[in-house]
């Protein structure tokens, strides 16, 4: 089947409605295209030592060094780190760009890599090269039509903030990110009006030095960079790290009030659906969902809840807070709700939650009959999308910006064009139940596909599981002459796009 028949055409229009001006677009992150891991002044951070930040449970690549009280990067000569690399976007993001505007993007989302901007993390000033990076980039979007949608951190904290100063737990990362906030609001204003802070903060405790910056410190094993870290650290960074987002909010509104600063969270974790209607069951799933809402209901609703305080009470983690961090989370709070959407989850007592960067794992779904291909097998749910944009909207009558949704498929690049029906499958179903989700009443203010064009992923390091419209010559071993090339779904995106989503 072709993913794009014009003869369906009439068939095919529905009266879906979008509103005027719905920022269409994709979303990358900087440490999963732009690559120059090291050009132009850049420092590692934390996802540079990282062959995926999931992968098999690798560890970071560290070692402990006594004699300078810090860790210090180890680099694994087996393993290929493909981030390094990515698909030079860097150097390649003029060609990215003119593509994604073919396609009619509205808005791109994309992360500014914090280490390119301050390389430790600690100085005192910027380094030019790379502010002057994402000028250029933020114009080129402009140029085009496309509105920046930028992330303060996507997994990119520097790597000495963590190595020397043990990451997000210690009190001074908030200085600092608050610098760099100042820092690039200020050289962006106008340009940017849609900011995020931390990518999928509510992963913290799933992969904490990804998310959280966080590490022993010092450590009670020198190979071992995660093996003391428990609740109360991660409780801990996490106050540090919603000090920061409501800094950002005030930075924000002090140096560019038309701009607007949203909160990023993985929200396929509140399409987490009871097995069944034993109440323990239903109850236990809510109190599953709450662990992921917890962030949300700080940086949005302002305040630690009860249930928070009383685990605290109850489990000794309430972390230190200075005077003033109360106030701070209670004045400002984000002006939008951004999230990723991938599958649903089934939840039962008796069961252990797992998780990935697609979301939450639990018992299979008999009703579901799809799944993205293997090895990754995610469950396809589209409904799930309307129901975790209703909850949302239900909880915080904030605005709703899908900044995340894709499948990831095993392309090979054989000869002609590739043709996958299953991205234009996924794409409509998940715009279909979208469109019902306005209809329901949620604010929506864009929709963002994940990977627009191929990049490595986060949660396994690996090229092999592409998302894009537009492939990339490149695989998991590293070789590769880094050429694109249009899918077929990027017809489908385009159409879609061009008729405001009537044309699904
Ligand atoms: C989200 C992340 O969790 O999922 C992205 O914000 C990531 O960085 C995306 O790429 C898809 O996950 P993966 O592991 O397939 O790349």
């Amino acid at each position: 089947m072709l993913p794009f028949n014009p003869s369906e055409k009439e068939e095919k229009m529905r009266n879906y409605k979008f509103p005027e001006g719905f920022l269409w677009g994709g979303a990358v992150a900087a440490n999963q295209c732009e690559g120059a891991w090291l050009e132009d002044g850049k420092l590692p951070n934390v996802t540079d030592v990282l062959v995926g930040i999931i992968k098999n449970g690798k560890k970071p690549a560290l070692k402990w060094d006594d004699s300078q009280n810090q860790w210090k990067m180890d680099l694994k000569s087996d393993e290929v780190y493909l981030s390094h690399e990515a698909i030079d976007f860097y150097h390649r993001y003029k060609e990215d760009l003119e593509l994604m505007s073919q396609m009619g993007f509205k808005a791109f989302r994309t992360s500014i890599s914090w280490a390119r901007i301050f390389p430790r993390g600690d100085e005192a000033e910027p380094n030019e090269a790379g502010l002057k990076f994402y000028d250029d980039l933020f114009d080129e979007m402009l140029r085009l039509g496309m509105q920046p949608v930028v992330t303060l951190s996507h997994y990119e904290t520097p790597l000495a903030l963590v190595c020397e100063y043990g990451g997000w737990t210690n009190r001074k990362l908030v200085g600092f990110f608050e610098k760099y906030v100042r820092t690039v609001l200020k050289r962006y204003r106008g340009k940017v009006k849609y900011w995020l802070t931390f990518n999928e903060i509510n992963n913290a405790f799933k992969i904490p030095f990804a998310a959280a910056g966080i590490i022993s410190f010092p450590p009670s094993d020198p190979e071992e960079p995660m093996k003391d870290v428990d609740d109360k650290m991660i409780y801990q960074a996490c106050h540090h790290m919603f000090v920061a987002n409501a800094l950002a909010v005030k930075v924000c509104r002090e140096i560019d009030p038309q701009a607007q600063m949203g909160v990023m969270c993985s929200f396929s974790h509140i399409a987490t659906y009871a097995k069944d209607c034993d109440p323990e069951n239903v109850v236990g799933a809510a109190l599953f969902k709450r662990k992921h809402y917890f962030y949300t209901d700080v940086m949005c609703r302002g305040h630690y809840p009860n249930y928070i305080l009383n685990e605290w009470e109850k489990t000794g983690c309430k972390p230190i807070m200075e005077a003033g961090d109360e106030s701070l989370l209670q004045t400002y709070t984000n002006d939008y709700i951004a999230f990723s959407y991938y599958r649903s989850s089934v939840y039962a007592k008796d069961i252990e939650m797992k998780s990935d960067t697609g979301g939450a794992i639990g018992l299979n779904n008999p009703f579901l009959k799809e799944t993205s291909p293997a090895p990754w097998k995610w469950p396809i749910d589209a409904a799930g999308f309307r129901y975790v944009c209703n909850e949302l909207y239900d909880r915080y009558e904030l605005p709703l910006f899908p900044v995340e949704n894709g499948i990831g498929l095993a392309e090979e690049k054989e000869t002609g064009k590739i043709e996958d029906p299953e991205r234009v499958k996924y794409l409509r179903m998940h715009l279909e139940e979208l469109a019902k989700a306005i209809e329901d009443g949620c604010e929506i203010m864009g929709y963002l596909w994940w990977g627009p064009i191929d990049i490595v992923s986060a949660g396994t390091g690996e090229m092999k599981k592409r998302y894009g419209f537009i492939y990339v010559d490149r695989f998991n071993d590293g070789t590769g002459d880094l050429h694109r090339e249009k899918k077929a779904s990027f017809d489908y995106y385009k159409k879609v796009i061009e008729t405001n989503g009537q044309m699904l």
